[in-house]
């Protein structure tokens, strides 16, 4: 079971609506730190893990600035999400770049702050050598598809018909043509879940890339230096299921690397990962305001927020779970489907849900929108995105990202439209 409450007194909602009106999200940075060193400690028996903070989860500088104080590193897969992880000061082997159908000025840009590079696919050895203008850097990683050794789950699909990665048979050529063209030290990589709760899931994969890892170094007489397991640990959506149990993942893994490296006279790589839901998910909520109850073949709770702040449920049926303030204990005794306002019909936050009786006016909390929430943003229907707050750990409310205006909407229009509204926004 876990409890979805909002650790907030109202009076700091009201101090964050006076200045940025609903729709809008509000991080958690005590609840973001105490997530980070749980995944740190339950790794702690393997020396120099880290988390490379997957900076798509929450794309803004000053989480990444609080999770760098903490430790972790940022894994990007983009040029914005390099530029926001060198804005946080994050450079160097403290970045993994871990990208698919990658441009050359991003392997570039990468290269530049010397990033860790992590390919996705054989074609593109030669291809980052040509972009980085003759010469892959000193330290290189490879991401693994394990294809029908693994299977996937929901989200990320099954690992065959996924677009990531390199076959095992492929890792074995990629490598040899990295140390053929200098290459001195190597990662490996494998993603192959998302949002995935249980434990032996990660084991398994731990397995499968030790084992490709124990034949690559005999194979080709190379060492490595690391093993980056992804990210894709999960939480608990709904309020009746448990935290993942960080510390049976970390037993899992420990127990696969002694048994494939360890026994086999192999020296225990360092661990990575690469998680951004785990760390951020369950700290982050989407406040938004009722602005119509409706009354048809089904009742309908419309918000003044959409899918465009939060889109997870309208394209995987993600359950998120819905509190109204003032009616936290109040009976959830009508069904209602919570909607958004864009010309969609699946613009739905939540279907057929029981929820206290609600009116014009009620404040809700959308839970565990922290990671692939705001991020995963758009416009259409000229939604505007809207502002993320973070609450520092002296429960201070610092404003990090302001709404979008119709003037940003409108600045790539040429020649732009100025409204002049929402300026002070
Ligand atoms: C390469 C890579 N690493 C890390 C992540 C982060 O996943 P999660 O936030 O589920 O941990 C993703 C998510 O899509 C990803 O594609």
């Amino acid at each position: 079971m876990t409890p979805k409450t909002f650790p907030f007194p109202l009076e700091t909602v009201r101090r964050m609506e006076a200045r940025t009106p609903t729709p809008f999200h509000v991080y958690d940075a005590a609840g973001i730190l105490r997530r980070a060193k749980a995944l740190d400690d339950a790794f702690s028996w393997s020396p120099g893990f880290r988390n490379y903070f997957a900076v798509k989860a929450t794309p803004n500088p000053a989480v990444l600035e609080l999770l760098k104080g903490a430790g972790s590193g940022a894994d990007c897969s983009s040029m914005a999400e390099l530029a926001l992880a060198e804005r946080a000061g994050l450079r160097g082997e403290d970045v993994m770049f871990t990208s698919n159908d990658t441009p050359a000025a991003e392997f570039a840009a990468a290269a530049r702050m010397g990033a860790i590079l992590n390919l996705d696919d054989l074609e593109h050895v030669e291809f980052a050598r040509k972009a980085l203008g003759g010469r892959l850097p000193e330290l290189m990683c490879a991401r693994l598809n394990p294809g029908r050794a693994k299977e996937g789950n929901a989200i990320i699909g099954k690992p065959e018909e996924a677009k990531y990665g390199f076959t095992p048979e492929q890792m074995f050529e990629g490598y040899h043509a990295m140390k053929e063209l200098g290459v001195k030290r190597f990662g490996i990589h494998a993603m192959v879940a998302s949002n995935e709760r249980k434990p032996e899931y990660f084991a398994e994969t731990a397995r499968i890339v030790f084992t490709l890892l124990a034949q690559l170094s005999r194979t080709l007489g190379i060492e490595f230096e690391f093993v980056d397991l992804g990210g894709g640990i999960g939480i608990p959506y709904r309020p009746d299921e448990d935290e993942v149990d960080l510390a049976a993942v970390s037993a899992g893994v420990k127990r696969e690397m002694e048994n494939v490296l360890v026994k086999n006279g192999f020296k225990p790589p360092r661990l990575c990962m690469e998680c951004g839901r785990a760390i951020t998910g369950p700290c982050g909520w989407l406040l938004s305001r009722v602005l119509h109850v409706k009354d048809t073949y089904k009742k309908y709770a419309g918000l003044d927020a959409c899918m465009a702040n939060l889109m997870r449920p309208a394209i995987y049926g993600a359950y998120h779970h819905v509190t109204v303030f003032g009616k936290e204990n109040a009976p959830a005794d009508e069904v209602y489907d919570v909607t958004g306002s864009l010309c969609e019909n699946n613009d739905k936050f939540a279907i057929d849900r029981p929820l206290p009786h609600l009116e014009p006016g009620d404040l809700v909390a959308i839970h565990d929108a922290g990671a692939h929430g705001h991020a995963m943003g758009f416009n259409y229907n000229g939604k505007l995105r809207s502002a993320e707050w973070l609450v520092m750990p002296d429960g201070e409310p610092r404003l990090i990202r302001r709404a979008e205006t119709l003037d940003d909407l409108f600045a790539t229009l040429v020649p732009p439209i100025r409204t002049g509204e929402g300026e002070t926004r």
